[in-house]
């Protein structure tokens, strides 16, 4: 066998693994950069900054908890029922709310009001909270946290899409910062 034969068929075999390195790269890169661009193309930033309405006011007597579901405008064509939300809407006093994550601030089991001793309670570690949201007692370092509510229309609706972390301002009662997050 002559040796540019040799060398031409050495240079057939380098395209060929050249070509099926390619193919391997595409087929891993297109859903890599399909999952990085998803949050844009999906446009995940307006679901995350719309505002959703709980319900009108008198739904929400004054000085009574009650429980409320919105729809978390963030939402994939696979969630299904996921995307119903629950949350703990306090009326304090005419406009003035408070609206309640329903997830404990220690590992995020949801908690109950119980309106006899006025105490939200969580069925996991045994945490509890204040009316108000603020810690009573047990494991959680904190209060509930709290979402940015405003009342329009006669209707009660909140920033629903981002949930709160401690580290957040909308997360602590009336603006003020979370021990836990100083
Ligand atoms: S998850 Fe609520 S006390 Fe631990």
């Amino acid at each position: 066998m002559s040796t540019e034969t040799l060398l031409s068929r050495r240079g057939l075999f380098m395209k060929i693994g050249i070509l099926f390195n390619a193919l391997v790269a595409a087929a891993l890169g297109v859903p890599i950069v399909g999952f990085l661009l998803s949050s844009v193309t999906r446009g995940r930033a307006d679901g995350y900054l719309s505002w959703v309405p709980l319900g009108p006011v008198s739904q929400f007597p004054e000085g009574e908890t009650r429980m409320a579901t919105f729809r978390n405008p963030y939402v994939t064509p696979t969630d299904g029922k996921t995307v119903d939300t629950a949350c703990w809407v306090r009326r304090v006093q005419g406009d003035r709310f408070q609206v309640f994550a329903v997830n404990c601030a220690h590992l995020g089991c949801p908690v109950r009001w119980f309106q006899q001793s006025k105490l939200f309670m969580c069925p996991c570690h045994g945490g509890a909270y204040y009316q108000d949201g603020s810690r009573a007692s047990g494991p959680p370092e904190r209060g509930l946290f709290e979402y940015p509510y405003k009342v329009q229309n006669g209707l009660v609706t909140i920033q629903a899409g981002e949930l709160p972390t401690p580290g957040s301002p909308t997360a602590s009662l009336f603006g003020k910062k979370p021990p836990c997050a100083a």
